[in-house]
């Protein structure tokens, strides 16, 4: 698997990044002890950072999510949201969702969560926009698709972030044809060749799960 960053570089990065929340730093333990090695899904606390202060920045008051997993990023956005804001995030997955309404019921900013188990394509059907920001991040396979809906549901000056644009390298190699891998690949050709964002592909592959996201904010309506 490729490093782009060495894990020193990766934690000194991480030392001179804003401390998380006590919380969110018991969730990333929660999620390590009781998800094993899929803990590495989780956006961390550099990645996680960057959602939270893009968030803030575009004073959203609408977020999407597509991935819960453990909650962790939800948090870490619902943080940046005024009192009546609001994010919905979805997921299929009720091990990892039942952490995350744990800890959502645990924080101050949970109650501006709502959390929606089942598969996102159908979640999404039903969901009105605009929202101000997305974060796709499930199973890569969809990622098109999602981001397709993503487009659907936002407005001019939204911004949606995709995580997981790298894959360790796969990517770039032939012999990367897993379905992730493939959604992956179609996914940042979509990106690519779509009038209405401006984006950029960014290359975070450390040795703590960062993999890489997208950023593409709308400049055109759907
Ligand atoms: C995987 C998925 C993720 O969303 C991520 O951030 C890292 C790894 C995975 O499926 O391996
Ligand atoms: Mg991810």
């Amino acid at each position: 698997m490729l490093t782009l960053v060495p894990e020193a570089v990766e934690e000194y990065a991480a030392r001179h990044t804003s401390p998380l929340d006590p919380l969110l730093e018991e969730l990333i333990a929660t999620t390590q002890r009781r998800m094993g090695h899929s803990a590495v899904m989780l956006s961390g606390q550099i990645e996680g950072t960057l959602l939270q202060l893009l968030v803030a920045s575009l004073r959203a008051r609408r977020v999407l999510e597509i991935g819960t997993f453990t909650g962790f990023s939800a948090l870490v956005m619902a943080a940046a949201l005024p009192d009546d804001g609001r994010l919905i995030t979805c997921d299929v997955d009720p091990t990892a969702t039942a952490i995350a309404r744990d800890f959502f019921a645990r924080s101050p900013h949970g109650r501006k969560i709502e959390l929606r188990l089942g598969p996102a394509l159908e979640t999404l059907k039903s969901l009105t926009g605009p929202f101000d920001f997305v974060f796709i991040d499930a199973d890569k396979p969809n990622n098109a698709a999602y981001f397709d809906w993503a487009l659907q549901l936002s407005r001019p000056g939204s911004i949606i972030v995709v995580d997981n644009v790298v894959r360790g390298g796969d990517v770039i190699d032939a012999d990367g044809d897993s379905p992730t891998v493939q959604g992956v690949r179609r996914f940042l050709e979509r990106l690519a060749a779509e009038p209405r964002v401006s984006a950029t592909a960014i290359q975070t592959v450390g040795s703590k799960g960062y993999d890489g996201f997208a950023i593409a904010l709308v400049t055109s309506p759907s």
